[in-house]
């Protein structure tokens, strides 16, 4: 069995999804959601689903030990990313190379990067006149949405559209691709 940690900072719609997808899953099971935000939608999830929660305090996880420790003890293989807003630390990149999976809601290589979060993201796709977003998966390294590409999936930028609606759309494909994406992944690297 395949033990994951969600990090997420938000609603946690992408991480409802994961959680369902392997709910009777014999092979990968989410144990742990992880956030930085006690207000969190994401932790009602967690609540919903009993999985246990961590919360993260900002100086540890940034200058601290990155909570390697607490995450080893519960014996997380792989970290998947579903909306979460903090930088990851190099100190958690070395120890879960390619083991960090992160979902970003525009075609990278353009649209990411530091800020890049949420509507701001359509907001700039938008305002660029875009025909054309979509969906990243890909692997965490430590720069901004910059590790390799897992997947993609496109989708229309309509001309009325807005951040919300473009939100919208970015998030049915998300909740389309992004469990089968990680299920995928991490069938494939087992040893
Ligand atoms: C998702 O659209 C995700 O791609 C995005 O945050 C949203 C979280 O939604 N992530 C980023 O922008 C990372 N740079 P959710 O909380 O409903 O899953």
């Amino acid at each position: 069995m395949k033990r994951i940690a969600i990090f997420a900072s938000g609603t946690g719609s992408n991480a409802k999804k994961i959680l369902a997808h392997f709910q009777s899953s014999n092979k990968v099971q989410v144990v742990l959601i992880v956030s930085n935000k006690p207000t969190a939608g994401v932790l009602n999830f967690a609540n919903e689903y009993s999985v246990p929660t961590l919360l993260l305090e900002r100086e540890r996880f940034v200058n601290g030990d990155g909570y390697v420790s607490a995450l080893q003890s519960a014996g997380i293989d792989w970290i998947i990313l579903a909306g979460f807003l903090w930088k990851i630390p190099p100190i958690l990149v070395k120890h879960w190379e390619k083991r960090i999976i992160n979902i970003h809601p525009a075609l990278l290589p353009n649209y990411g990067g530091k800020g890049m979060y949420g509507e701001a993201v359509h907001q700039a796709v938008i305002t660029a006149n875009e025909k054309e977003s979509g969906i990243t998966i890909h692997y965490v390294d430590e720069q901004y949405d910059h590790g390799t590409t897992i997947f993609q999936a496109t989708c229309p930028v309509l001309p009325a559209d807005t951040p919300a609606s473009l939100a919208n759309r970015i998030h049915t494909l998300e909740h389309l691709h992004y469990p089968v994406v990680i299920e995928k992944e991490i069938l494939s690297q087992v040893d």
